[in-house]
């Protein structure tokens, strides 16, 4: 199992539709992902509503995206009809991409599969990606977060039809420790150079519920 349905209900739905590029992947951009030009090729994995398409288009990369929700993808491409034949629909975890990348960008998309998904789909996009290309991972969650107690588990790390909160309605929900991350990296054929840990709380109001994710930067070894 991997691309879930539910994400089609979602955008039909007119929910999670962020359309401000991610603060934490901007400056992981700009932190990490330097010197890029016209020539660096981008593929964003998971594109939703194209938050992150307006920063792309402004540092001006050769920007390319694939995305699983057709209603969606449709959508962004009416929106920027110059980039219409660069944004495919499609199962990322499936796709056997015949071009090949510099950096691969992935905001919170591919921790919504499963842990079997996720192995197959990094080693499809690492086959993708030139040597010493880059793989930017922008809130993978983690199993700190309040919502790994929560739904059906489907394996291991991996929750589904989690009723409540920022998970309700998305299907799969991939959680992961440090040695996890590592160890689905580097059995792709990739190695961590970054990972950051990133928890928030909120202190007003005072909740219970703890929101953990990783970044990470990984390199095609
Ligand atoms: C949390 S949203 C993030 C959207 C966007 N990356 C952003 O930062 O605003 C996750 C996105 O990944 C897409 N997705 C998840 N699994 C997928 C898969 N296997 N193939 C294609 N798209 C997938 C969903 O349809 C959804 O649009």
């Amino acid at each position: 199992m991997s691309f879930s349905p539910q994400w089609e209900q979602v955008y039909r739905e007119q929910s999670n539709i962020s359309i401000w590029p991610w603060s934490d992947l901007v400056s992981y951009m700009h932190r990490y992902a330097k010197p890029f030009s016209s020539s660096t090729k981008v593929l964003e994995i998971g594109f939703g509503a194209g938050a992150n398409i307006p920063f792309f288009l402004s540092i001006g990369v050769d920007y390319y995206g694939i995305e699983g929700s057709d209603s969606i993808a449709a959508r962004v491409r009416e929106q920027y009809p110059e980039l219409k034949n660069r944004l495919k629909t499609g199962d990322f975890i499936s796709q056997k991409h015949s071009d090949m990348y510099d950096l691969v960008i992935d905001r919170s998309s591919m921790t919504h599969n499963d842990t079997s998904a996720i192995k197959l789909g990094l080693k499809n996009l690492c086959a993708a990606m030139r040597p010493g290309a880059k793989y930017i991972g922008v809130d993978w969650f983690s199993v700190e977060h309040s919502g790994f107690g929560l739904g059906e588990r489907i394996d291991e790390y991996t929750r589904a039809n989690i009723t409540e909160g920022q998970f309700a309605g998305v299907g799969n929900v991939h959680f992961s420790s440090k040695e996890h991350l590592i160890e689905l990296f580097s059995e792709a054929g990739m190695a961590i150079v970054r990972l950051e840990h990133k928890q928030i709380v909120s202190a007003i109001p005072q909740t219970m519920h703890l929101f953990a994710s990783w970044n990470l930067v990984a390199e095609k070894v």
